[in-house]
């Protein structure tokens, strides 16, 4: 199959690189993790936890200047395991970009991505901060996981273009044409979808802090309007993947475009079906983790496949 040639004999970078992105998509699991065990707060102050460097397993070994009742060993490890986990993610990249180096004379553009990712981990380790100290103010969430999503795709792009001259996928001239369009118009919606989506979270959030006797099962009907948008508005994401899905099959059958065409659609419904979970089930916390996690993986595959396709030359179909 086509993608196969892309992982095969990598050199330090891209193996690098790639560790990265997968660490880097553990990394918004987890971060999905604190934020649905409402562990945010596990460690109040930020960088040290409870004014260690090594945060304390019981109340007993808190520094004096802390109250043990705002102490919950459990959410204080998962906020410390997430920035544990945020930093081995800075240090692949500043990996990543000492080998980018030797890119730099003949693929400029890997060592211009690398040093983009790199400049994005430094900014989301200091807003990593400013979420905490603003008290986990819902709008700094937001622009938080949207920079995780954005480094992440960065570095797929940085990763790709290493490897891009072994694509030898052809398209049809029209066909690619329509291709690209269908997937650029794709990616867009899901991006509009993912901010639908963290509004609807911040609503839910506004309305925990406002009626915070109110049951969990009860939230969602408080939300409104943003709510009805983001359920309908995955109807159009769902025409999207399926015209998508349609034209590579159509098109550019053989390649690897149709079973990134086909991740992209089961992820769609799982999405979906997690969606209706969260809706009916009063917002499960699972569901609020792999809901967030998906809406990664949907933006990642779809921009990977319009890469391969950027990539592709017109003429009659062929796989790589
Ligand atoms: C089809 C594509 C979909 C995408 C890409 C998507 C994406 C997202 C994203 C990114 C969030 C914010 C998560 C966070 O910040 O933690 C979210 C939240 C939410 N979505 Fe979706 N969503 C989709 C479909 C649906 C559907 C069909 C429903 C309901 C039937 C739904 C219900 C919700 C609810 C209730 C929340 C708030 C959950 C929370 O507070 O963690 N979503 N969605």
């Amino acid at each position: 199959m086509a993608l196969r040639s892309l992982f095969k004999n990598l050199n330090a970078f891209q193996k690098t690189a790639l560790v990265t992105i997968a660490v880097t998509f553990l990394l918004i699991f987890i971060g999905g993790l604190v934020r649905a065990t409402g562990a945010g707060l596990g460690c109040p102050d930020w960088p040290k936890c409870f004014g260690l460097w090594i945060p304390p397993t019981t109340a007993a070994e808190l520094p004096e200047a802390y109250d043990p009742a705002e102490f919950n060993a459990f959410k204080t490890w998962m906020e410390y395991v997430n920035r544990l986990v945020g930093v081995l993610v800075g240090f692949l990249i500043v990996l990543t970009f000492l080998f980018s180096i030797k890119y730099l004379r003949n693929t400029p553009s890997v060592f211009f991505g690398a040093v983009a990712a790199l400049i994005l981990v430094l900014f989301q380790g200091w807003l990593g901060g400013q979420v905490v100290l603003s008290g986990l103010q819902s709008g700094m969430i937001t622009i938080h996981m949207v920079v995780a999503v954005l480094i992440l795709n960065v570095l797929i792009w940085t990763w790709f273009r290493s490897v891009k001259d072994r694509v030898r996928i052809s398209i049809g001239g029209r066909a690619r044409k329509n291709l690209m369009v269908t997937i650029f118009v794709l990616l867009a919606v899901i991006l509009l979808q993912v901010i639908f989506g963290s509004q609807v979270r911040e609503a839910l959030e506004m309305v925990k802090a406002a009626y915070p006797a109110l049951d969990r099962s009860l939230w969602i009907e408080q939300v409104g309007r943003i709510d009805m948008i983001h359920r309908t508005f995955s109807w159009l994401v769902l025409a999207f993947v399926l015209l998508f899905l349609y034209q590579s099959v159509k098109h550019a059958g053989g390649t690897a475009l149709p079973f990134l065409a086909g991740l992209t659609l089961a992820a769609t419904l799982l999405q979906v079906l997690l969606g209706a979970g969260l809706v009916y089930l009063g917002i499960p916390p699972a569901a609020q983790v792999f809901h967030l996690w998906i809406a990664a993986f949907m933006t990642a595959v779809p921009f990977f496949a319009l890469l391969m396709t950027l990539q592709s030359r017109p003429g009659s179909v062929r796989g790589t």
